[in-house]
């Protein structure tokens, strides 16, 4: 049975996935939240996006998030999974222009628009953001950084000429483990001079 939980997301789809994804299947409990119950035909939407600049389909629960779709029907691996609850940054995308949580982002809400990864941002990596985090050597691990370069690539687009707070509130969603915020701030005020 699907439930409704907080964040207006069905259980079905994002615990459904999470349990797929990560959890060996015959050790999870049987219980009446988390079952994975076939999708009636009356379930299955059929939704259309563009995605770096190419038009797509999707067919399925129009609940599930738009991370799983980018990563695992389009295989654009660079937006990543990291809390799954709008919390770390990792899988920010842009919709619109727009960085958001593509974890906690229906797939429905980006019908219609278009989506920009990591992967499309720039055709060559030579997004402004791209060149800055290249010159100050950013990443550490590079888990988080596809995600803060997206944040960052929005942040200059709405704030060309941001100052010193306004880029810590930006990018203060966006969580990095390695502890690079450092350079990350240091990169973004290199960026904000060429865009
Ligand atoms: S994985 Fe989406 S915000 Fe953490
Ligand atoms: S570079 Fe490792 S989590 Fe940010």
């Amino acid at each position: 049975m699907a439930t409704t939980v907080p964040n207006g997301l069905d259980c079905r789809s994002t615990l459904g996935n999470f349990q797929r994804l990560h959890t060996p299947i015959n050790t999870i409990p049987v219980d009446e939240h988390v079952l994975y119950t076939p999708y009636t035909p009356e379930e299955l939407k059929m939704i259309e996006l563009t995605v770096n600049g190419k038009r797509r389909q999707f067919t399925g629960d129009e609940n599930m998030p738009l991370l799983w779709f980018v990563r695992d029907e389009l295989a654009l691996t660079g937006t990543k999974f990291g809390c799954g609850a709008g919390l770390c940054g990792a899988c920010t995308l842009h919709v619109n222009g727009q960085a958001v949580r593509s974890c906690i982002t229906p797939v429905s809400a980006a019908k219609g628009k278009n989506i920009t990864t990591i992967e499309g941002l720039d055709p060559g990596g030579n997004h402004p953001v791209q060149r800055a985090w290249r010159e100050h050597n950013v990443p550490q691990c590079g888990y988080c950084q596809g995600g803060q370069i997206m944040q960052a690539a929005s942040l200059l687009k709405g704030n060309p000429d941001p100052s010193d707070q306004e880029i810590i509130d930006g990018m203060s969603g966006n969580i990095c483990r390695c502890g690079t915020y450092q350079r990350i701030f240091a990169a973004v005020r290199t960026a904000a001079k060429e865009v």
